[in-house]
Protein backbone atom coordinates (compact mmCIF):
# COMPACT_ATOMS: atom_id res chain seq x y z
CA UNK A 1 0.00 0.00 0.00
CA UNK A 2 3.17 2.13 0.35
CA UNK A 3 4.42 3.34 -3.30
CA UNK A 4 8.18 2.56 -3.87
CA UNK A 5 9.76 5.64 -4.04
CA UNK A 6 13.12 5.37 -6.10
CA UNK A 7 15.42 8.43 -5.53
CA UNK A 8 18.62 9.64 -7.13
CA UNK A 9 20.60 12.12 -5.09
CA UNK A 10 23.38 13.42 -7.94
CA UNK A 11 25.10 15.60 -5.36
CA UNK A 12 27.57 17.88 -6.72
CA UNK A 13 27.69 16.37 -10.23
CA UNK A 14 26.76 17.32 -13.48
CA UNK A 15 26.61 20.50 -15.89
CA UNK A 16 23.49 21.04 -17.47
CA UNK A 17 24.03 19.56 -20.85
CA UNK A 18 25.08 16.09 -19.25
CA UNK A 19 21.63 16.42 -17.52
CA UNK A 20 19.27 17.00 -20.61
CA UNK A 21 22.16 14.09 -22.00
CA UNK A 22 20.86 11.42 -18.76
CA UNK A 23 16.92 12.10 -18.87
CA UNK A 24 17.36 11.92 -23.00
CA UNK A 25 18.83 8.36 -22.05
CA UNK A 26 17.04 7.61 -18.80
CA UNK A 27 13.48 8.39 -19.97
CA UNK A 28 12.80 5.75 -22.45
CA UNK A 29 14.30 3.24 -19.58
CA UNK A 30 11.45 3.89 -17.39
CA UNK A 31 8.21 4.88 -19.29
CA UNK A 32 6.66 1.87 -18.05
CA UNK A 33 7.71 1.95 -14.60
CA UNK A 34 4.55 3.20 -12.92
CA UNK A 35 4.79 0.95 -10.18
CA UNK A 36 7.33 3.42 -8.71
CA UNK A 37 7.60 7.14 -7.82
CA UNK A 38 10.38 8.76 -9.54
CA UNK A 39 12.38 11.46 -8.28
CA UNK A 40 16.17 12.74 -8.87
CA UNK A 41 17.98 15.42 -7.16
CA UNK A 42 20.08 18.21 -9.40
CA UNK A 43 22.62 20.68 -8.21
CA UNK A 44 20.77 24.05 -7.96
CA UNK A 45 22.08 25.18 -11.35
CA UNK A 46 20.69 22.32 -13.48
CA UNK A 47 17.05 22.26 -12.26
CA UNK A 48 15.60 23.82 -15.37
CA UNK A 49 17.24 21.95 -17.31
CA UNK A 50 15.76 18.58 -15.60
CA UNK A 51 12.46 20.18 -14.92
CA UNK A 52 12.59 21.02 -18.61
CA UNK A 53 13.66 17.55 -19.89
CA UNK A 54 11.12 15.88 -17.59
CA UNK A 55 8.10 17.81 -18.29
CA UNK A 56 6.85 15.20 -20.27
CA UNK A 57 7.09 12.30 -17.93
CA UNK A 58 6.33 10.87 -14.50
CA UNK A 59 9.89 11.90 -12.98
CA UNK A 60 9.65 14.76 -10.58
CA UNK A 61 12.86 16.88 -9.79
CA UNK A 62 14.38 17.49 -6.40
CA UNK A 63 16.90 20.04 -5.00
CA UNK A 64 19.42 19.50 -2.97
CA UNK A 65 18.42 21.94 0.06
CA UNK A 66 16.27 24.71 0.33
CA UNK A 67 16.79 27.82 3.25
CA UNK A 68 13.91 28.49 5.56
CA UNK A 69 13.46 32.03 4.85
CA UNK A 70 11.08 32.79 1.62
CA UNK A 71 13.72 35.56 0.10
CA UNK A 72 16.05 38.47 2.08
CA UNK A 73 19.85 39.29 2.70
CA UNK A 74 21.04 35.92 2.46
CA UNK A 75 23.85 35.46 0.13
CA UNK A 76 24.12 31.89 -1.64
CA UNK A 77 21.04 30.53 -0.49
CA UNK A 78 17.78 29.28 -2.24
CA UNK A 79 14.61 29.85 -1.12
CA UNK A 80 11.46 27.23 -1.18
CA UNK A 81 9.21 29.43 -3.52
CA UNK A 82 11.97 29.57 -6.13
CA UNK A 83 11.82 25.62 -6.20
CA UNK A 84 8.78 25.73 -6.76
CA UNK A 85 8.73 28.56 -9.58
CA UNK A 86 10.86 26.77 -11.10
CA UNK A 87 9.20 23.16 -11.35
CA UNK A 88 10.62 21.82 -8.47
CA UNK A 89 8.39 19.12 -6.37
CA UNK A 90 10.69 17.90 -3.98
CA UNK A 91 13.62 18.97 -1.62
CA UNK A 92 15.98 16.26 0.42
CA UNK A 93 16.59 17.92 3.97
CA UNK A 94 19.27 16.91 6.34
CA UNK A 95 21.44 14.82 4.18
CA UNK A 96 24.77 13.69 6.13
CA UNK A 97 26.74 15.25 3.70
CA UNK A 98 25.38 18.96 4.85
CA UNK A 99 25.34 17.65 8.63
CA UNK A 100 29.09 16.64 8.20
CA UNK A 101 30.40 19.58 5.75
CA UNK A 102 27.81 22.45 6.45
CA UNK A 103 27.25 21.61 10.31
CA UNK A 104 23.52 21.47 10.13
CA UNK A 105 21.62 20.26 13.07
CA UNK A 106 18.12 18.70 13.93
CA UNK A 107 16.79 22.42 14.46
CA UNK A 108 18.08 23.80 11.20
CA UNK A 109 16.60 20.86 9.37
CA UNK A 110 13.03 21.02 11.15
CA UNK A 111 12.90 24.53 10.03
CA UNK A 112 14.01 23.35 6.26
CA UNK A 113 11.38 20.77 6.58
CA UNK A 114 8.61 23.25 7.73
CA UNK A 115 9.40 26.16 4.97
CA UNK A 116 9.64 22.92 2.18
CA UNK A 117 6.00 21.77 3.55
CA UNK A 118 4.53 25.55 3.60
CA UNK A 119 5.26 25.97 0.18
CA UNK A 120 4.18 22.62 -1.49
CA UNK A 121 7.39 21.06 -1.47
CA UNK A 122 7.83 17.17 -0.67
CA UNK A 123 10.51 16.85 2.14
CA UNK A 124 12.45 13.89 1.88
CA UNK A 125 14.38 14.19 5.20
CA UNK A 126 17.75 12.14 6.13
CA UNK A 127 18.61 10.49 9.01
CA UNK A 128 21.58 7.78 10.01
CA UNK A 129 24.05 7.48 12.15
CA UNK A 130 27.60 7.15 12.17
CA UNK A 131 30.17 4.31 12.16
CA UNK A 132 31.32 5.22 15.65
CA UNK A 133 27.56 5.29 17.07
CA UNK A 134 26.63 2.21 15.37
CA UNK A 135 29.53 0.26 17.16
CA UNK A 136 29.15 1.74 20.46
CA UNK A 137 25.28 0.33 20.23
CA UNK A 138 23.94 3.97 20.00
CA UNK A 139 21.61 3.68 16.54
CA UNK A 140 18.30 4.01 18.03
CA UNK A 141 19.40 7.00 20.44
CA UNK A 142 20.79 8.66 17.19
CA UNK A 143 17.63 8.29 15.16
CA UNK A 144 16.08 9.12 18.18
CA UNK A 145 17.25 12.39 18.76
CA UNK A 146 17.44 13.49 15.12
CA UNK A 147 13.70 12.66 14.90
CA UNK A 148 12.42 14.47 17.97
CA UNK A 149 14.94 17.33 16.71
CA UNK A 150 13.73 17.36 13.15
CA UNK A 151 10.61 15.73 12.66
CA UNK A 152 8.82 15.37 16.31
CA UNK A 153 7.81 19.40 16.29
CA UNK A 154 5.83 19.06 13.04
CA UNK A 155 2.09 19.13 13.24
CA UNK A 156 0.17 15.97 12.06
CA UNK A 157 -0.72 17.56 8.99
CA UNK A 158 2.71 18.90 8.43
CA UNK A 159 4.05 15.50 9.06
CA UNK A 160 1.54 13.97 6.28
CA UNK A 161 3.72 14.66 3.37
CA UNK A 162 7.67 13.70 5.11
CA UNK A 163 9.54 11.26 3.56
CA UNK A 164 12.12 9.69 5.77
CA UNK A 165 15.59 8.34 4.51
CA UNK A 166 17.22 5.95 6.54
CA UNK A 167 21.20 6.41 5.62
CA UNK A 168 23.71 5.08 7.70
CA UNK A 169 26.74 7.41 6.92
CA UNK A 170 29.19 4.09 6.80
CA UNK A 171 27.34 2.99 3.89
CA UNK A 172 27.06 6.43 2.07
CA UNK A 173 30.24 6.22 -0.88
CA UNK A 174 31.85 3.54 0.99
CA UNK A 175 30.13 0.43 -0.97
CA UNK A 176 29.81 -0.96 2.16
CA UNK A 177 25.55 -0.93 2.09
CA UNK A 178 24.00 -2.20 5.34
CA UNK A 179 22.45 -5.40 4.91
CA UNK A 180 18.40 -5.95 4.40
CA UNK A 181 18.07 -6.65 8.07
CA UNK A 182 20.15 -4.23 9.75
CA UNK A 183 18.31 -1.35 7.11
CA UNK A 184 15.01 -2.75 8.12
CA UNK A 185 15.78 -3.21 11.86
CA UNK A 186 16.68 0.85 11.48
CA UNK A 187 13.83 1.60 9.72
CA UNK A 188 11.21 -0.81 12.05
CA UNK A 189 12.78 1.57 14.98
CA UNK A 190 11.99 4.94 12.57
CA UNK A 191 8.65 3.27 11.91
CA UNK A 192 7.78 3.14 15.50
CA UNK A 193 9.44 6.88 16.59
CA UNK A 194 6.42 7.84 13.81
CA UNK A 195 3.81 6.07 15.27
CA UNK A 196 4.59 7.36 19.04
CA UNK A 197 4.76 10.65 17.53
CA UNK A 198 2.08 10.62 14.70
CA UNK A 199 -0.06 7.87 15.72
CA UNK A 200 -0.97 4.33 13.85
CA UNK A 201 -2.20 5.81 10.53
CA UNK A 202 0.58 8.12 9.49
CA UNK A 203 3.09 5.26 10.48
CA UNK A 204 1.35 2.95 8.09
CA UNK A 205 1.62 5.09 5.39
CA UNK A 206 5.05 7.34 6.30
CA UNK A 207 7.62 5.89 3.09
CA UNK A 208 10.83 5.01 4.68
CA UNK A 209 13.40 5.13 2.17
CA UNK A 210 16.61 2.89 2.55
CA UNK A 211 19.90 4.76 1.28
CA UNK A 212 24.01 3.94 1.47
CA UNK A 213 25.63 1.95 -1.60
CA UNK A 214 22.61 1.11 -2.95
CA UNK A 215 22.89 -0.54 -6.52
CA UNK A 216 21.95 -2.15 -9.31
CA UNK A 217 23.02 -5.75 -7.87
CA UNK A 218 21.60 -5.11 -4.34
CA UNK A 219 18.75 -3.05 -4.47
CA UNK A 220 16.34 -6.43 -5.05
CA UNK A 221 17.15 -7.63 -1.44
CA UNK A 222 16.82 -4.90 0.15
CA UNK A 223 13.56 -3.59 -1.70
CA UNK A 224 12.32 -7.50 -0.56
CA UNK A 225 12.01 -6.24 3.20
CA UNK A 226 8.20 -4.65 3.81
CA UNK A 227 9.92 -2.46 6.00
CA UNK A 228 11.84 -0.83 2.85
CA UNK A 229 9.55 1.44 0.80
CA UNK A 230 12.14 2.79 -1.26
CA UNK A 231 15.84 3.88 -1.89
CA UNK A 232 17.65 7.04 -1.90
CA UNK A 233 20.86 6.88 -4.41
CA UNK A 234 23.97 8.38 -5.29
CA UNK A 235 26.57 7.20 -6.97
CA UNK A 236 24.69 4.86 -8.84
CA UNK A 237 22.43 7.37 -10.09
CA UNK A 238 24.71 9.25 -11.91
CA UNK A 239 24.25 6.47 -15.04
CA UNK A 240 21.04 6.33 -16.63
CA UNK A 241 21.54 2.26 -16.86
CA UNK A 242 22.10 1.91 -13.67
CA UNK A 243 19.73 4.09 -11.90
CA UNK A 244 17.04 2.36 -14.25
CA UNK A 245 18.06 -0.89 -12.78
CA UNK A 246 17.59 0.27 -9.70
CA UNK A 247 14.02 1.59 -10.53
CA UNK A 248 12.78 -1.31 -12.44
CA UNK A 249 13.98 -3.55 -9.40
P1 LIG B 1 25.62 6.47 -2.30
O1 LIG B 1 24.97 7.80 -1.67
O2 LIG B 1 24.49 5.72 -2.98
O3 LIG B 1 26.65 6.97 -3.28
O4 LIG B 1 26.20 5.70 -1.17
C1 LIG B 1 23.71 7.76 -1.06
C2 LIG B 1 23.34 9.13 -0.57
O5 LIG B 1 24.21 9.85 -0.09
O6 LIG B 1 22.16 9.53 -0.65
Amino acid sequence: MRKPLMAGNWKMFKTAGETSAFFQKFLPLVAASSHADIVLAAPFVNLPAAVAATASSRVEVAAQNLFWMKEGAYTGEVSGPMLTAAGVRWVIIGHSERRQFFHESDEMVLKRTEAAIECGLKPIVCVGEKLEERERGETGQVLSAQFAGGLAPLSDAQFAGVVIAYEPVWAIGTGRTATPEIAADAHRTLRGLVRAGFGESAAASCRILYGGSVKPDNVQALMAQPEIDGALVGGASLDAVSFSTIVNF
